[in-house]
């Protein structure tokens, strides 16, 4: 990096920007396979925060992998750059204000760790999407799964490529049962007590 590469500071902060939109900007980072319906349960969480005012953004895997990280594969370096990157736009997102909610595979536990650094451990809400293989493999809502037991696709995330399911994520959310509207709900009720949708009341 170059040395000639100054930092300037903003005369308007974080902490005004969150006061401004009268609630704070975590990053919740679901993590899980294929299929466990990260993608359904952030729209719907994204959906439930916006109709009550709450300032929102998601950045979903499939989306990202046609704009930002198009060109990026499935090898383990080419996941840890889709997520280094995403964990920096996220970082961007959570200094703009913004209650943001990704929604990536991330399979690795050292890249979560980095993305976690990356964010702020303050702002860093790691979210278990925890479904079982069978159950995701019998959604298949993709048939990618079809395709990777048919040899189709190499490297398939559960199949031939491994998933570390978190240690201690803040929260797990069993989406092998219930509604996306409920796992939505848990975790509205997580940011709530957390304190991060102050609505009408001080940070
Ligand atoms: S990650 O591993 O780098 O975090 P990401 O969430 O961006 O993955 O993208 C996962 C999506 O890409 C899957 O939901 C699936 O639709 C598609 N995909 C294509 N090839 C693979 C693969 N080899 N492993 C996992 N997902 C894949």
């Amino acid at each position: 990096m170059s040395s000639h590469i100054v930092w300037h500071d903003s005369s308007v902060t974080k902490q005004a920007r969150q006061e401004h939109k009268a609630h704070r900007s975590p990053v919740l980072w679901l993590t899980g396979l294929s299929g466990s319906g990260k993608s359904t349960i952030s729209d719907a969480l994204e959906k439930m925060l916006h109709a009550e005012g709450i300032h929102t953004y998601r950045l979903d895997g499939d989306n990202v992998r046609h704009g930002l990280n198009k060109g990026l594969g499935f090898s383990p370096e080419d996941r840890q750059e889709n997520i280094r990157r995403i964990s920096e736009v996220a970082a961007l997102m959570h200094d703009a204000g913004v209650l943001t909610i990704t929604a990536f595979i991330s399979p690795y536990r050292e890249d979560r760790q980095m993305a976690r650094q990356i964010i702020g451990e303050e702002a860093f809400v790691e979210v278990f999407v925890d479904s079982s293989l069978e159950i995701c493999e019998a959604r298949d809502p993709k048939g990618l799964y079809a395709k990777a037991r048919a040899g189709e696709i190499q490297g398939f995330t559960g199949i031939d490529d491994p998933y570390e399911a978190p240690e201690s994520p803040e929260i797990t959310i069993n989406s092998g049962t219930g509604t996306p509207e409920e796992a939505a709900a848990a975790l509205r009720t997580y940011l709530e007590q957390r304190g991060d949708l102050f609505k009408g009341g001080k940070p």
